[in-house]
């Protein structure tokens, strides 16, 4: 069903001749029956493209399951594959990073070479601080260059890195680090944001006040503003790279392929957010193959991954899925509007990108502003386009089709989360899509649709998603939280992960994501907890009791919607309400400030005790309350 011409149901787009041509992988049947019959097998294909100090005496080991390990007894370093074993080939002069500024002043740009002489340099900086093996380091910094060495670096060390996504604020990033236990902050002044300063070193500042496991600041240059520095603890990092230290090649350490690389923080269903780990050899295996198969890439290829290095997508396909690939990977530290909606189309066509792939907000948003935007612009050098975070609305898939693909571009719509690593129900370039849907799942991947005894329904019908094989790059554990791994995942329906999203599947076999069956909220594609919100209203002096909830937006998927019992002694009114909204923005970030605060008596809850979301839901868009028989008096 893949290059063949097959009959399908439902609008069907299917690839280009010249697309089909061109693919490294042009029979996909053919991978998904033998990735099918032979999971380990397939999977030891792939790693075998990769460079092991010593090679895995077995691929899976499911004797702990759900606790699997992968490429057990292997010893490899994921910085080794993404930078080093370039140098010994023709990549060595290759642009590995094209960076450029939001504002458009600058522009740098690394070939593999120098990219490997930036991470040995960090490198050195880091070990200097006594950082070593499984030692945790929290990265907080904007979009520049400096946060991709600061991530391999800590990959070359075996230290475990912790990205903090620079639009969360000081509670957020003081969760985060507290959590983590980092000996080290890597930061930078500050960022720059459609134009203005997020002073990021002051955040970091505040946080600091009340996590007493970190000792060392480093602090890179980006906007050159006054930030108060910390005799001791805070260093310069232009300072630090001008001692003999930072000279030299810096060892690579020699992992365990089951050894953690990193741990991303990710909103659950309840309470705090939860460490999800990965590790050095399956994560690696993972992103390479997903990102080669899905993109396609090869080396005249110039890549874009429009997220942010602080969630998953950052990690996986800004970061190491390309550089695994040696590919060409760009940078840009800004948004898509400013300071013109043009922003995007301009360095697409400026920079010859190949592969574009971004999120549907971004798309919605830019589409609002018309197609004169894009077509001022020759986005001709453009392949394949893709798509992730979120469901696509088919209005906003044909319009990125039709308007920046010229209908020669592919969409890969991705579907895949921080747990899973990397993608997991995706087309390649050669498999008929239909918008809105992520197609089937990847090689070696069985998804079901399941009802709540964890019975298959029939296929059109909703029902929870779940994962039924293991794969190279999925999450080993939720650091220092065993058992809520096991409830979380793999308790509901035993053997079976659970992805916490309903879908359907047609009767292609093709899957439509609806959406999260439990707290999380994505706005914009990000992905927030309830509970993290409710928290940071929490904390103010008003407050006795809130509940948050999500609720369809045009542009964002999903908007924050607050519903606040006030404690005696204050009245609602439009000022506290914005105020409100300003507490969560301060606390948490920009991120996650509500788009409306409204006040409530009494919060509507179970006899439990448990909060009706459902009921508050139905209530803000007028709809019909549904079954209230649980409702407490
Ligand atoms: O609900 C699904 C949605 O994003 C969730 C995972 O969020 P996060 O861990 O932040 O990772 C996002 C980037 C990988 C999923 O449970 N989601 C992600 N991709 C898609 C999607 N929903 C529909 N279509 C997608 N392509």
């Amino acid at each position: 069903m893949s290059a063949r011409q097959v009959e399908l149901e439902g609008e069907v787009y299917y690839p280009p001749q010249e697309v089909i041509q061109q693919a490294v992988l042009k029979d996909w049947d053919a991978l998904a029956e033998f990735a099918q019959r032979d999971l380990e097998g397939f999977w030891a294909k792939e790693a075998e493209e990769l460079v092991w100090f010593q090679k895995w005496e077995k691929v899976l080991d499911a004797s702990q399951a759900p606790f699997y390990k992968w490429f057990v007894g292997g010893k490899v370093n994921i910085a080794y594959n993404a930078v080093d074993r370039h140098l010994l080939t023709f990549r060595k002069n290759k642009l590995a990073l094209i960076w450029e500024a939001e504002d458009g002043k600058s522009e740098r740009t690394f070939s593999y070479y120098a990219l490997n002489r930036e991470v040995n340099r960090m490198a050195n900086i880091i070990k200097s601080m006594g950082v070593g093996k499984g030692d945790r380091v929290t990265i907080y910094m904007g979009r520049i260059p400096e946060i991709v060495f600061a991530m391999l670096a800590c990959a070359k060390i075996g230290a475990i890195h912790s990205v903090v996504f620079g639009g969360f604020s000081v509670d957020a990033l003081q969760g985060r680090i507290a959590d983590s236990e980092s000996k080290l902050v890597i930061t930078c002044d500050g960022a720059y944001q459609n134009g203005k300063l997020v002073e990021l070193k002051r955040i970091v500042d505040e946080a600091l006040k009340h996590c007493p496991t970190v000792e060392n600041v480093i602090v890179v240059k980006r906007t050159g503003h006054d930030v108060p520095m910390e005799s001791m603890r805070d260093h310069w990092y232009h300072d630090m790279c001008a001692l003999p230290i930072a000279n030299g090649k810096c060892p690579t350490e020699e992992m365990d392929a089951e050894d953690p690389l990193f741990i991303l923080y990710t909103s659950g269903s309840t309470g705090k957010p939860k460490a999800i780990l990965h590790t050095h050899g399956g994560y690696m295996v993972g992103t390479y193959a997903t990102l080669k198969y899905v993109f396609d890439i090869n080396d005249e290829d110039r890549f874009w991954c429009t997220a942010d290095p602080g969630w998953i997508t950052g990690h996986s396909y800004l970061v190491y899925g390309p550089f695994l690939n040696g590919a060409t990977v760009f940078m840009f530290e800004g948004g898509p509007a400013y300071p013109y909606p043009n922003r995007w189309w301009q360095l697409i066509e400026r920079f010859g990108i190949t592969i574009f792939y971004t999120a549907p907000t971004a798309i919605r948003g830019l589409m609002r502003f018309g197609e004169a935007w894009p077509n001022k612009h020759d986005l001709s050098s453009l392949r394949l386009l893709g798509t992730v975070g979120e469901p696509i609305n088919p209005e906003a898939w044909k319009w990125f089709y039709r308007v920046i693909g010229k209908e020669r571009c592919p969409i890969m719509d991705t579907w895949w989360q921080t747990e899973t690593g990397a993608f997991m129900i995706t087309p390649t370039p050669v498999v008929p899509l239909k918008p809105g849907s992520g197609t089937r799942p990847f090689f070696g991947q069985v998804a079901e649709i399941v009802d709540e005894q964890g019975n298959p329904v029939p296929d059109g019908s909703e029902g929870y998603l779940v994962l039924t094989r293991p794969w190279p790059s999925m999450l080993r554990t939720i650091y220092k939280d065993p058992e809520r791994y096991v409830s979380q995942y793999w308790s509901k329906y035993p053997g079976k992960y659970m992805t916490g999203d309903s879908a359907r599947r047609d009767k292609d076999g093709y899957f439509w994501i609806i959406g999260r069956v439990d707290d999380v909220i994505k706005v914009s594609g990000h992905r927030l907890g309830t509970a993290e919100i409710e928290s940071a209203l929490i904390t103010h002096p008003a407050v006795a009791e809130s509940a948050a909830i999500g609720l369809p937006h045009e542009v964002k998927g999903q908007a924050i919607y607050c519903f606040v019992q006030l404690k005696p002694g204050f009245a609602p009114s439009e000022e506290l309400g914005e105020e409100l909204r300003q507490h969560v923005a301060r606390h948490m970030g920009p991120i996650a400030r509500p788009e409306e605060v409204r006040f409530i008596d009494k919060l509507p809850k179970t006899r439990s005790g448990k909060i009706m979301r459902r009921v508050l839901k139905a209530r803000a868009q007028g709809l019909p309350e549904g079954d209230l028989s649980t409702l407490e008096e």
